[in-house]
């Protein structure tokens, strides 16, 4: 028995919530009989959002049939968020060091092809990349009639985005270039090179948390040497590496793989996936989570 003097019952409920949110603990105490009974409900779980982020399919030099792949994966996936990580024009007679052939290239089947890609994946999340900078620096380093139709190519495919459900289409930026979901971070990479995802990974992941890059166009998964742990992620590419001239003499561009990346988040939990082309098939499950 309690003596607590007073009659009737005394509730007492104690709120405990665990570290994970999962639970609410009541204990019940009456005066009378000391009877304390631990009654727990389960708090509403966090909502799994699931996500895909695929990038680097380059205008024009797209991989059309891996696209396509890509584009009946999201039919049975459902994503949440599409996120694009960039590199989806190519924009050729732009680079720094184009030769004059290049100057003088259309970029008519660059947007034309680069639309197609918006228009089937529907991102609803664009992170632009250092391909689609190019058009901004040619609307910062040109005036007159050219920057006036720079500008014009840049409006048209921020049209052809928000009309394909784009919400957020964010600048290729290193500190304002990063799109996060719960612990997962995404942008389209601002370094190249070996340590290039674990770099990534160490400046931009939460602890326990993960960063997905694009840029690098290779297939990697990487745990960081972190205090507290994080993860790096590419994902490979979806353009034609063969098409592409100066990818054609350059050891680094062996490693390029053909897929994306997928996976979940919930609460501060999360899993990736890669998908990935092995011959002629393409691998992936967990469709049904
Ligand atoms: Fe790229
Ligand atoms: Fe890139």
């Amino acid at each position: 028995m309690c003596e607590t003097g007073v009659l009737g019952l005394t509730i007492s409920l104690l709120l405990c919530l665990r570290k994970t949110g999962l639970f609410v603990i009541c204990v019940l105490t009456s005066s009378r009989s000391c009877v304390t009974t631990p009654l727990i409900f389960p708090m509403s779980k966090p909502k799994r959002i699931k996500f895909v982020y695929a990038s680097d399919n380059h205008g024009d030099k797209v991989d059309k049939k891996a696209a396509e792949a890509l584009f009946a994966f999201c039919k049975d996936f459902k994503p949440d968020v599409r996120i694009h990580g960039g590199d989806c024009f190519d924009i050729r007679p732009y680079r720094k060091s184009a030769d004059a052939e290049e100057k003088n290239q259309s970029l008519k089947d660059d947007i034309k092809w680069g639309k197609w890609f918006i228009q089937n994946y529907k991102p609803t999340v664009m992170l632009m990349g250092n391909h689609e900078y190019r058009l901004y620096e040619g609307v910062e380093n040109n005036i007159g009639r050219k920057q006036e139709l720079i500008q014009e190519l840049l409006d048209d495919i921020k049209s052809c985005l928000r009309a394909n459900g784009c919400k957020k289409i964010i600048p290729y930026h290193a500190d304002k270039g990063v799109y996060s979901l719960g612990k997962v971070r995404a942008c389209h990479g601002y370094k190249c090179g070996k340590n290039a995802v674990e770099e990534h990974a160490i400046h931009y992941a939460d602890r326990g948390g993960a960063v997905i890059i694009g840029h690098i166009h290779s297939m990697q998964m990487v745990t960081a040497q972190r205090w507290g742990g994080c993860v790096g992620f590419t994902g490979g590419c979806l353009c034609l590496k063969d098409e592409m001239s100066y990818a054609q003499n350059r050891f680094a561009t062996s490693k390029w793989a053909t897929g994306w990346l997928y996976g979940y988040i919930e609460g501060n939990n999360w899993k990736i996936w890669q998908a990935h082309k092995v011959g002629k098939k393409w691998i992936y499950s967990h469709t049904d989570i």
